[in-house]
């Protein structure tokens, strides 16, 4: 007979037949988001901050999308580097239709059709400044309106040169109803919105900033504490998602992930829309700094920290991990 006061819990965690038949979550392939630099180069170079990742070329990037299709993931976000001459204080080349990544959306649906597209909608990698709106040097802030007005035009370009969904990642007031309606308006009602709902001011985005040359010298400290949210808040962060939701985004967005967990668990638990958490560029780069110190097993870390974040409550990640993870889990 066995106490009342003592369970035997690792019956269940005896050998790895039992451990899967009660195994509660999963990591697929298939809910895994590639981010992919593009720029406008013919060679694709190294991204030092981001171990393993390259500012792509177009047809490199493409070339590296359909490898990572073959090994279930099927979803890419992609990001437009652009040169330092192309960019100034208002963000003009985001409107600019021959610009990056609009070409690269359109190379994207005709070499790759079965590829699903997220284009971010912000700023900051066309701004001298590295905000992501317009920046007021009288109020010394991003003007929130004045950009909603530009992200609206910007989201249906994208939407016109491919992308399936288009991501705002501002963080600006009332840009979710802007751009659904301005999409609606222009024969887009069928290209979805995945909101960067509650996106939070962290120091984690560091090595993306460096990937994209976010400003003018590639300045990773831009402090962006008057959109982004405050690490210490997180009914701020439902409110944001409830918010979003009603203004019409399919699904909602966490970010970063890894220290955010409970957001995610809390929007979750809230919202019957799915839920997607970015793992960001300092999570990744944290964990490929500690395993080329020795110090972390980089397979087993990117597993665990993806797991939790599935477990927390995502239904699907964004990740630098996505390829090395797809070919982990063929194994
Ligand atoms: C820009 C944007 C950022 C990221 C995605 N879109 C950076 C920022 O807000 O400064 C970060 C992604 C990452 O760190 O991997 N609007």
């Amino acid at each position: 007979m066995e106490s009342t006061s003592f369970k035997r819990f690792r019956r269940l965690r005896a050998n790895p037949s039992i451990r899967e038949l009660v195994q509660e979550h999963f990591l697929l392939a298939q809910n895994l988001v590639l981010p992919i630099f593009v720029h406008e180069e013919r060679e694709s170079i190294d991204i030092p901050h981001l171990p393993g990742h390259r500012r792509l070329s177009i047809s490199d990037a493409i070339s590296h999308a359909s490898d990572c299709l073959l090994l279930g993931i099927k979803s890419f976000a992609l990001f437009p580097v652009v040169p330092p001459g192309s960019k100034d204080a208002s963000g003009s080349q985001a409107l600019n239709s021959d610009s990056i990544i609009y070409r690269a959306l359109r190379a994207f649906r005709s070499g790759l059709p079965e590829a699903l597209l997220i284009a971010d909608v912000a700023l900051d990698p066309y701004t001298t400044h590295g905000h992501d709106g317009i920046w007021d040097s009288r109020m010394r802030d991003v003007d929130n309106d004045a950009t909603v007005a530009v992200l609206e035009k910007m989201a249906i370009l994208l939407a016109q040169a491919g992308a399936h969904f288009v991501a705002p990642s501002d963080m600006m007031d009332g840009r979710i109803r802007a751009i659904r309606a301005a999409l609606d308006h222009s024969g887009y009602s069928h290209t979805g919105i995945i909101s960067y709902a509650a996106k939070y001011a962290s120091c984690y985005y560091g090595p993306f900033r460096q990937a994209i040359g976010a400003g003018i010298a590639g300045v990773t400290t831009i402090d962006k504490r008057t959109y982004q949210l405050n690490p210490a808040n997180s009914r701020e962060a439902v409110l944001e998602c409830i918010q979003d939701a009603a203004e019409g985004a399919d699904i909602l967005m966490i970010k970063p992930a890894g220290h955010y967990l409970d957001v995610i668990k809390e929007v979750k638990s809230r919202t019957m829309l799915p839920v997607a958490a970015y793992q960001v560029s300092g999570e990744y780069s944290a964990i490929c700094a500690a395993a080329e110190k020795g110090w972390l097993d980089k397979n087993q870390a990117a597993l665990e920290s993806l797991i939790s974040i599935r477990r927390a409550g995502a239904d699907f990640i964004f990740t630098y991990f996505a390829k090395d993870v797809a070919i982990l889990l063929r194994a």
